[in-house]
């Protein structure tokens, strides 16, 4: 039988050589359990302080008790050194390398239908006009009849309708807006309407769906001369400095008297070239004083409020300002075509 001071012995070689290849906190942590927990070899020799002779037990007590303060120092000196060892590890792993050239990823463009609306909601909010958009499926009332386009009037044919229903369509026009929103606001109105729509039409300049910008202006003493004022703002702002705006008549039956906006030819500065078809003018949106008719539909008294409107094609707009000659191109998704908007 070993004496307690040989199994004191015993136990420290034990723990000495458990200690020696230890590299990890978690695993010093299952050492020390092992000899110190319950049921581990130290605690055990207290328990057979049972067996010593009571005239030993002083001697042995102090024994143990000094194991005990050796092995908890051993275990404590080593913890503290494999912690920093570990936080080195940890800081070395971490660490960043703020002089590394940084790796280039693919970036994205914004897509030029993007780029035109965006600019144009900037143009257009600078002068005060607050965005609103509307559905893209109407029914017949906003789309037609409350622009004053009943279902047997002739203007229905100069846009070709996709219906979903009797009565519920996609819509052909954002101007289809310009009535909810009167419906829903008094007068002063100031709104910028974006968003696509859809015809049955397509060629190299009409595609079955297609994006408008609708602007709308109703309060008292609103006049054409407003329009025009706001008109050579804008094509100015979007197409140069230089670029002069002309109203010619025209019919639509939800403005009365209606117009075709033309901008002098940003190109050729007017002379004649291939863009304005040697006229010296391209044209850009259509645009009217608000229809009696339409404003009374949406409570507003006519006598009282007057107001324009105007409304025009996002891809034409970046057609004629990117010189983009096919709309398929806006609606492909050609990486190469699209990359060349990245600035
Ligand atoms: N909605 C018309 C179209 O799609 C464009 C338009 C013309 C809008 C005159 C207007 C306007 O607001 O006053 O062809």
């Amino acid at each position: 039988m070993l004496t307690i001071k040989e199994k004191i012995a015993e136990i420290k070689k034990k723990i000495d050589e458990a200690l020696a290849n230890v590299k990890f906190t978690k695993s010093l942590y299952e050492i020390k359990m092992k000899f110190m927990g319950k049921g581990g070899e130290v605690s055990d020799l207290s328990k057979s302080m049972r067996d010593v002779a009571p005239e030993d037990r002083p001697e042995v007590g102090k024994q143990i008790n000094e194991l005990r303060c050796w092995a908890d120092g051993k275990f404590g000196e080593l913890d503290e050194k494999l912690k920093a060892e570990e936080l080195e590890r940890k800081y070395a792993e971490e660490k960043i390398d703020v002089t590394m050239p940084v790796r280039e990823s693919a970036e994205g463009a914004y897509h030029p239908n993007t780029l035109i609306r965006n600019e144009l909601v900037s143009v257009f909010s600078g002068m005060g006009f607050e965005v609103f958009e509307g559905p893209e499926i109407e029914n017949d009332y906003y789309n037609f009849t409350a622009l004053n386009t009943p279902k047997d009037h002739p203007a229905r044919d100069m846009q070709d309708t996709f219906y979903l229903s009797n009565d519920l369509l996609l819509r052909t026009q954002t101007s289809a807006g310009q009535i909810r929103v009167m419906e829903n606001k008094k007068p002063p109105i100031k709104i910028l309407s974006p968003g696509k729509v859809y015809r049955s039409d397509d060629d190299a300049t009409h595609s079955p769906m297609f994006s408008q910008m609708e602007g709308l202006v109703v309060d008292r003493g609103i006049t054409l001369c407003d329009l025009k004022g706001m008109l050579d703002e804008f094509a100015k702002k979007i197409f140069g400095e230089d670029v002069k705006t002309r109203l010619r008549p025209s019919y639509f039956p939800f403005t009365e008297p209606s117009v075709e906006v033309d901008v002098s030819c940003f190109e050729c500065g007017g002379k004649g070239c291939r863009l304005c078809k040697g006229t010296g003018w391209i044209e850009v949106l259509g645009a009217g004083m608000v229809n009696r008719r339409v404003l009374q539909g949406c409570g507003i008294d006519p006598d009282e409020y007057t107001g324009f409107a105007f409304g025009m094609g996002i891809e034409r707009i970046a057609m004629l300002k990117y010189g983009i000659n096919n709309m398929k191109l806006l609606f492909e998704g050609d990486v190469r075509f699209l990359k060349q908007f990245k600035d």
